[in-house]
């Protein structure tokens, strides 16, 4: 065996341990000259066959070698663990960032204004009740004063359900909150404050102004003592913690068959103030409630003393208020599932 033989092994095991990348290749490397079968431990096995003096000097350098590609291969092995370690390092987490934010839900704003007034109201001292949608004809209309042939029966044009009662159809989908006004009366006594969140239906066409489908909170105070200033203070309450202090709240007479008298109850045009101009027709307010005194005759049907107690009640359109606050101008953006829309609010 040639001295030359074992330079040849170490030049051609450190040019091919530089190239081992993994641990695989590594352990390939050392079975092929450290292993039994290795180039290194037959050098080793063949040294009984030279001469004496040869034999010490190879022998010597074969061991040396040996120890050298021993060394190499665990300094390759700790070099690629650091290289691996700083591979890992270069591409994981950092914990300390913020995370990212995921897509976050929002209220639409019909909730959000309702949330706004029920605020308002519970803070007066109402509580909240519901009621259901789909309604006896008796309390959305009989009870309410709006018998069959009452014209403002023709106002509230309705879904009227199959169901039929004593061969008639007598279940809709109601055409607004008041009938809560009478089953509230019906199973609570006075003294009474309620708001009545919910939904409303109407057989009515779309258009920029009109849905099908809209939001109404109703009120309701029955009490002894209770007038009309009571319901006016209450109403302006309202109104100014939705619009602003700033906008002053308009009563007019108006006619509905369970209140005596009645009113409109409209907010100040926040963009002419009260001049007129064309966003509020002219008017230079914008209806958003009907209200009145309870007409007498309900107090009694529900039979309360209606010499001891008066009330007043009251209906705002959700939708309206929501597109005045808003500046929105069409209410059929409400229902549309635009997300360009409701992205907005
Ligand atoms: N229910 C009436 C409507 O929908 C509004 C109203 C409620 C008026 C309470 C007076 C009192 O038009």
């Amino acid at each position: 065996m040639a001295p030359i033989d074992l330079e040849t092994i170490w030049q051609k095991a450190r040019s091919e341990l530089a190239c081992a990348g993994d641990a695989n290749t590594l352990d390939a490397w050392r079975l092929a000259y450290l292993g039994r079968q290795g180039a290194v431990t037959q050098v080793l096995r063949l040294l009984g066959d030279l001469p004496v003096e040869e034999r010490r000097t190879v022998g010597a350098r074969a061991n040396d070698l040996k120890r050298e590609l021993e060394r190499a291969l665990a300094e390759r092995a700790e070099e690629l663990e650091r290289l691996a370690i700083a591979e890992i390092e270069s591409v994981a987490l950092d914990v300390t960032l913020p995370g990212r934010k995921g897509p976050v839900g929002r209220l639409h704003p019909i909730s959000q204004t309702m949330r706004d007034i029920l605020s308002s109201l519970t803070e007066m001292g109402f509580q909240v009740a519901e009621g259901p949608e789909v309604e006896w004809e008796y309390y959305n209309f009989e009870a309410l004063r709006i018998p069959e042939h009452h014209p403002a029966r023709d106002s509230q044009d309705t879904f009227w359900l199959d169901f039929r009662k004593d061969g008639k159809r007598n279940m809709l989908l109601r055409t607004q909150t008041s009938p809560m006004q009478i089953r509230f009366m019906e199973t609570h006594q006075p003294p009474i404050r309620v708001a009545v969140p919910g939904r409303v239906y109407r057989y009515e066409a779309t258009d920029a102004t009109h849905e099908w489908m809209i939001t109404q909170v109703e009120l309701l105070a029955v009490d002894e003592g209770i007038n009309f200033r009571h319901m006016k203070g209450c109403l302006t309450q309202l109104a100014q913690s939705l619009f602003g202090r700033d906008r002053s709240v308009r009563f007019r007479c108006d006619y509905f068959p369970f209140v005596e008298p009645g009113a409109e109850v409209a907010i100040e045009c926040g963009l002419c103030h009260g001049a007129g101009c064309r966003s509020c027709g002219n008017e230079g307010y914008l209806e958003i409630a009907g209200a009145g005194m309870v007409h007498r005759e309900i107090l009694e049907n529900v039979g309360y003393d209606a010499d001891r107690y008066t009330g007043f009640a009251a209906g705002f359109g959700v939708e309206r208020i929501a597109m005045l606050r808003y500046g929105i101008d069409d209410i059929r953006h409400f229902y549309g599932n635009d997300l360009r829309f409701l992205r907005k609010f």
